[in-house]
């Protein structure tokens, strides 16, 4: 049996493994999706107080939880096996650096549920679920969700424009269409497992929605 590489190394790993696989996956499924489910996921374990235990298998998940996207894409008719592919993929990754396989099989499980509609049978899990989904609600998720909903153009265009000298690369019926359909999801937000969750997502809208509305009144300005 090899010695074990200790936690902080194998995350590291882990993080190093996800960012080289997914280094060509646009959005909205790639890397930066993933880095905002980390960073979300983490917020959600402190305010539930989760154990350290727990932390980092949650981190693990996280950052592991969408790595099947690239055989997902690549597989014609594989569609919506991402998560299987991804348990599958993170479970071989998490042998070849000797996590224990005990924690690993939690890791694995709240990776193959995350994209469930039912909640996860554990923990660590239904944080995954909720933190996946408030990176679709709020921040640059939310806006690639709304953006991707209305004005069909490519969303990395749309924001590598977003600063006030590229306004004029905007029109300002594009825009009204985009807020109008920034409507606050019921639906997934009444699928967030935690009362934490769901207070980080009507923050998160009231921010968007107020960072929308910044830049409609650049675009008012404008015309
Ligand atoms: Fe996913
Ligand atoms: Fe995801």
């Amino acid at each position: 049996m090899k010695p074990s590489l200790g936690h902080k190394k194998q995350t590291k790993l882990i993080e190093q493994f996800v960012r080289e696989k997914m280094s060509d996956i646009p959005d909205p499924h790639g890397i930066k999706h993933v880095e905002d489910v980390v960073g979300i996921a983490q917020k959600i374990g402190t305010k539930l107080k989760i154990s350290d235990k727990d932390k980092i298998q949650l981190e693990a998940a996280a950052w592991l939880h969408d790595i099947g996207r690239k055989k997902e894409f690549s597989i014609p008719g594989a569609k919506s096996n991402h998560a299987k592919f991804s348990a599958e993929e993170g479970k071989l990754f998490l042998s070849t650096i000797s996590f224990p396989s005990e924690e690993a099989d939690k890791i694995v499980e709240a990776v193959l549920e995350h994209s469930n509609r039912e909640p996860s049978t554990t923990l660590i899990g239904k944080i995954l679920q909720d933190a996946d989904k408030l990176s679709r609600l709020t921040g640059r998720g939310g806006l690639i969700a709304a953006i991707q909903f209305t004005v069909a153009r490519e969303p990395n265009e749309l924001l590598d424009n977003l600063s006030e000298e590229r306004l004029p690369d905007w029109r300002t019926e594009e825009f009204e269409k985009l807020l109008s359909i920034l409507n606050f999801n019921l639906e997934w937000f009444e699928m967030l497992s935690f009362n934490e969750s769901k207070e980080m997502c009507r923050q998160g809208y009231m921010d968007l929605k107020a960072y929308c509305d910044q830049i409609q009144d650049l675009l008012n300005k404008r015309n």
